[in-house]
């Protein structure tokens, strides 16, 4: 009961206020009661509802729950060298930091000590959804594990990579990498399965839905980019895909130009990067392409006609100089689009930084855009039906910068468009599951267990007070003082300016609690389950 931030579209972020969300057994949202509902009255709505025995958690100030974090694109193992190379591009970078860093996890118990870091602190900053890549190595299944013990809504895959990578970074063969692959989505469906428990009362209308299947953690397939894998390879994969209509597949394109050369010089006659995947059928509606930086409108028709989806790394992009992704050109395309950290490309591991990363890019683009206007972009008419499903006029987002509405939607219901789990989470509609935070803004939020030792906002005394109580108080950074003091002076401000402060300078100390499927499985100051 409380305050709930969450997208309905590209332009419109919906701010609910005393409102009563309902999430049932399974984790489902039951329903939502857009309120006002007073607190006196809660107890007898429920009541009315036969939901007497809920638990209610009582969002009080400076607190929301917003739809939680997607990551359409992160590698576990490159938590190990995150930061190293700042001199790179990308294929040097790959050379010498990434392939002798991953092909470290040939030895499991090296594998499982980072993965549980790493899978611990992406959920701790509130991505609920990832798109992981492991290494070449089965330790991958290892990966999968520690997201499926910790509950995380997962996409999990091992790297295909049997051609130009590193001598002892490499698979033997495509005959043994796909091998290898059969091997590991047959052990992550047995091992890492969780289907929805039938308790939900919305269940019967879900299952009639989605014929996919409802487990957490998934396999991906992962060709690594189209230079590492062999022309056999990918053939085989696509042939995967024939065979099972669920079984996604990531990798990365057109990411920087030597790479974009090197691909092009493997396959002479096809017309572009992305028409290489597409002649081995991997285009497709669970598709993920990462960067996506330099990209020719006809192969931004491609992408759009084979529904694939685009995982947008801004940090990345800016880290390695790979480019600035034109995003406003994928929405006017109406192709999908969401956010990924890219860890170690990018350096930040959660989402919260990517939002801030893509609005920079953003701006970036607009510098140009006003400095010296595109002909394109200044010449479009008619409409468009952008990745919303809502039609607005052609080049309405290559027109500007990416706004509040439309950076929360790419980094929650966008994100899960391209991970087709956008009919299950993304945003509070009842029937999707209850992926969410629970955010703490204030020092007094009622939530926050150890909270309260700042409650002094209000209270007023002289200056010789103020500066006696300064010099005399509880030494600042313990923990009692947890929450982000930029977060601290937002106790008058409209809920519209407190998240947008939050997603602009807010950090997984202001995320009390981290949501998946309606159960705690992270967070600074967990709730109860
Ligand atoms: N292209 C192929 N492999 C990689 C990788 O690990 N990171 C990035 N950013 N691009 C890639
Ligand atoms: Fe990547």
């Amino acid at each position: 009961h409380g305050t709930f931030v969450h997208p309905l579209s590209l332009t419109d972020t919906e701010y609910l206020h005393d409102a009563l969300l309902g999430v049932d057994e399974a984790g489902v949202i039951a329903f939502v009661d857009n309120g006002p509902v007073s607190a006196d009255e809660v107890e007898g709505r429920l009541g009315e509802r036969g939901w007497a025995e809920a638990q209610v958690v009582r969002l009080g100030k400076g607190e929301f729950v917003m739809p939680g974090l997607i990551d359409t694109h992160t590698h576990a193992p490159q938590y190990v060298n995150l930061a190293y190379g700042q001199e790179f591009e990308l294929l040097d970078w790959l050379q010498q930091i990434t392939f002798p860093t991953e092909a470290k996890f040939a030895d499991p118990a090296y594998a499982r000590r980072t993965y549980e870091d790493v899978v611990d602190r992406v959920v701790n900053s509130g991505t609920t959804t990832a798109c992981w890549y492991g290494t070449l190595h089965q330790t991958t299944k290892i990966l999968a594990a520690v997201c499926h013990r910790r509950g995380q809504r997962a996409f999990v895959g091992k790297c295909n990579m049997d051609r130009n990578s590193a001598p002892s970074y490499q698979e033997e063969s495509a005959a043994q990498s796909l091998a290898d692959t059969e091997d590991f989505v047959a052990f992550v469906r047995r091992h890492c399965d969780s289907p929805l428990p039938p308790s939900s009362a919305v269940l019967p209308s879900l299952t009639k839905r989605f014929a996919a299947p409802t487990s957490l953690v998934q396999p991906i397939l992962t060709p690594r980019f189209a230079i590492s894998c062999s022309d056999e390879c990918l053939q085989g994969l696509g042939e995967m895909m024939d065979r099972d209509e669920h079984l996604p597949l990531q990798t990365h394109l057109a990411e920087n130009p030597s790479e974009i050369d090197f691909a092009l010089s493997l396959y002479p006659g096809v017309p572009s990067y992305t028409a290489a995947y597409d002649k081995f059928r991997l285009l497709r509606r669970n598709t993920v392409l990462a960067h996506c930086v330099h990209l020719s409108d006809d192969e931004l028709d491609l992408i759009k006609a084979r529904q694939s989806g685009i995982a947008h790394c801004a940090d990345s992009n800016f880290n390695l100089r790979s480019g600035t992704a034109r995003v406003g050109d994928m929405l006017d395309k109406g192709v999908k689009v969401g956010l990924g950290t890219d860890v170690s490309g990018g350096l930040s591991l959660g989402i919260l930084s990517a939002i801030r990363a893509a609005s920079t890019a953003s701006k970036t683009i607009s510098f140009h855009e006003r400095d010296s206007p595109s002909k394109r972009v200044a010449s479009s008419t008619g409409s468009v039906t952008n990745p919303d499903g809502v039609t607005r006029p052609a080049g309405f987002f290559a027109k500007q910068h990416l706004s509040l509405s439309a950076l929360f939607y790419l980094a929650t219901l966008g994100g899960a468009q391209v991970a087709n789990v956008d009919e299950r989470v993304g945003n509070f509609v009842v029937g999707k599951e209850f992926d969410a935070l629970l955010v703490q803004t204030a020092p007094s939020s009622p939530n926050a267990a150890n909270g309260g030792a700042a409650g002094s906002l209000g209270e007023t005394g002289s200056i010789e007070d103020e500066v006696r109580a300064a010099l005399e108080g509880a030494p600042t950074g313990t923990r009692a003082e947890a929450h982000n003091p930029a977060l601290m002076t937002v106790e008058d401000e409209s809920s519209e300016r407190v998240f947008e402060k939050f997603l602009f300078s807010g950090d997984d100390r202001n995320l009390g609690s981290v949501f998946v499927r309606g159960r705690v499985i992270g967070g600074a100051r967990p709730l109860a389950n």
